[in-house]
């Protein structure tokens, strides 16, 4: 018990309830929240995709949030080291890494992507969209930009070195208290952009595109998108909530901090939605998704719009955030891998993940422009990247994540977990149904999606 504690003790922890909640709400709120959500609300059937999506976070998605929270907290490891506490002398092992490699994977392009929200943040103190003009001068802007060799280099290396200053401090005095100080700006900058944005003349249109609920656009198709964005929106499936996990305190309440951050992923998502969709369709132009509607169509909005100056500053800080307070969670799966497995200091392991993902994600940039010859599976170096982790290293991470809380962990010790040894009264038919979805209804899910 009492190297255990010394063990438990002698890692950094977040200091409160709040920096725990910011932190995963920072590592789960993204370009997925902004890039994707509205968009996809928009084509699968307005409110309709919301019931779907919210069945899907709160009923799939929520116990594999458990499930990865239970083994951070229970084995107060990295995503290897996990297993070694949890399953000493097996192989399971192997989800760790595929944890890191996911997150490397992810990070190495969203870096990239993180860089070009610091380009375009300048762009618009410049007012360059001002005088961009047309929508056809927009989208040269922004493919002349991202396939130029340099300049992308550089600003992806700006935003890691971010990344990096924020996780060299630390849990508590870097992670914990650089999220607090951004999440609530994020959520601040969001709504004025919102209001804006639902004020302009005829917003109404964007509104109906995004809530009218429309069966009829069902089809099996957004079962599979709903998932999709959920997993992908809730960081699941690559060690992120596990690694947070594990430096949150024993009183915590595993299951209330899960259901928060999801409830602020998603109140978030349909935030951004109401700050993107009504203007694009008070300008008459039809949305899409991705990049193009990010850097694209909203510049060529900003430009036109009443205020349009001062919300484009304010919509490419939040991007900037955003995607920052994801890095942030995404790095530290793997620092914090470096430090527990190869007994590295914080400051060396920095470096070294540093590096990896500055010189991944040059590729990655590069091949926008000068490498967008090289092709596997007919897929550029980014585009690569972004299929590999999201399509394969996250669902079978998830897959193993909650095949091993299911059938090795084990009830006693999940319950265990859940309720604090005991001491929070969940109601056990609670408990007995989320036992139950990690068990048999998650795995076969993924499974089935996997297939798909
Ligand atoms: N959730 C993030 C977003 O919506 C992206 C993301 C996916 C992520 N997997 C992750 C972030 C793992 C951190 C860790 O943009």
């Amino acid at each position: 018990m009492k190297t255990n504690n010394i063990e438990v003790s002698s890692r950094d922890n977040f200091g409160s309830r709040f920096g725990v909640l910011v932190a995963m709400a920072g590592s789960a709120i993204g370009l997925g929240n902004l890039w994707r959500f509205p968009y996809l609300m928009g084509e699968n059937g307005g409110a309709a995709f919301i019931i779907i999506y919210l069945v899907f976070v709160f009923v799939l998605c929520l116990p594999i949030m458990f499930s990865e929270f239970i083994l951070g907290r229970r084995s107060q490891s990295n995503v290897f080291g996990a297993f070694r506490v949890l399953a000493p002398g097996s192989k399971w092992g192997i989800i760790g890494i595929f944890g890191v490699l996911a997150s490397i994977c992810i990070l190495s392009f969203y870096s990239v992507v993180g860089g070009w929200s610091i380009e375009y943040l300048v762009k618009a103190v410049l007012f360059d969209f001002t005088r961009a003009g047309s929508e056809a001068n927009h989208a040269t802007m922004f493919s002349d930009f991202v396939s130029s060799p340099v300049k992308p280099l550089l600003y992806h290396l700006a935003f890691m070195a971010l990344t990096a200053f924020v996780v060299l401090a630390g849990i508590k005095k870097g992670i914990e208290k650089y999220t607090k100080m951004m999440m609530p700006m994020l959520f601040v900058m969001v709504i004025i952009i919102a209001i804006r944005s639902l004020t302009l003349e005829g917003a109404g249109a964007g509104v109906s595109y995004m809530f009218k609920p429309d069966f009829s656009k069902v089809t099996s198709g957004t079962f599979l998108a709903a998932l999709g964005q959920a997993f992908f929106s809730l960081s699941l499936g690559c060690g992120t909530i596990m690694t947070y996990g594990s430096y949150v305190s024993k009183d915590e309440n595993i299951m209330k901090c899960s259901a928060y951050t999801s409830i602020a992923d998603t109140l978030f998502a349909i935030i951004a939605g109401c700050a993107i969709m009504p203007a694009v369709f008070a300008f008459g132009i039809s949305p899409g998704e991705g990049p193009g509607l990010v850097f694209i169509t909203l510049p060529r909005i900003f430009a036109s719009l009443p205020l349009g100056g001062v919300i484009a500053i304010l919509f490419f800080v939040t991007l900037l955030l955003a995607a920052l307070t994801s890095s942030i969670s995404l790095l530290e799966v793997f620092v914090s891998y470096l430090i527990e497995e190869f007994k590295m200091k914080r400051g060396g392991a920095v470096a070294i993940a540093f590096g990896i993902i500055l010189l991944l994600g040059c590729f990655c940039s590069l091949s926008q422009g000068a490498m967008s010859g090289v092709k596997l599976f007919g897929m550029n170096i980014f585009d690569l990247f972004d299929y590999v982790s999201s399509n394969v290293l996250m669902p079978i991470g998830g897959l193993l994540i909650v095949i091993f809380v299911g059938w090795r962990l084990g009830k006693t010790a999940a319950f265990d977990e859940l309720t604090n040894h005991g001491t929070l009264k969940i109601p056990q038919w609670l408990l007995e149904t989320v036992f139950f979805i990690i068990r048999f209804v998650a795995p076969v899910t993924i499974a089935v999606i996997m297939i798909f």
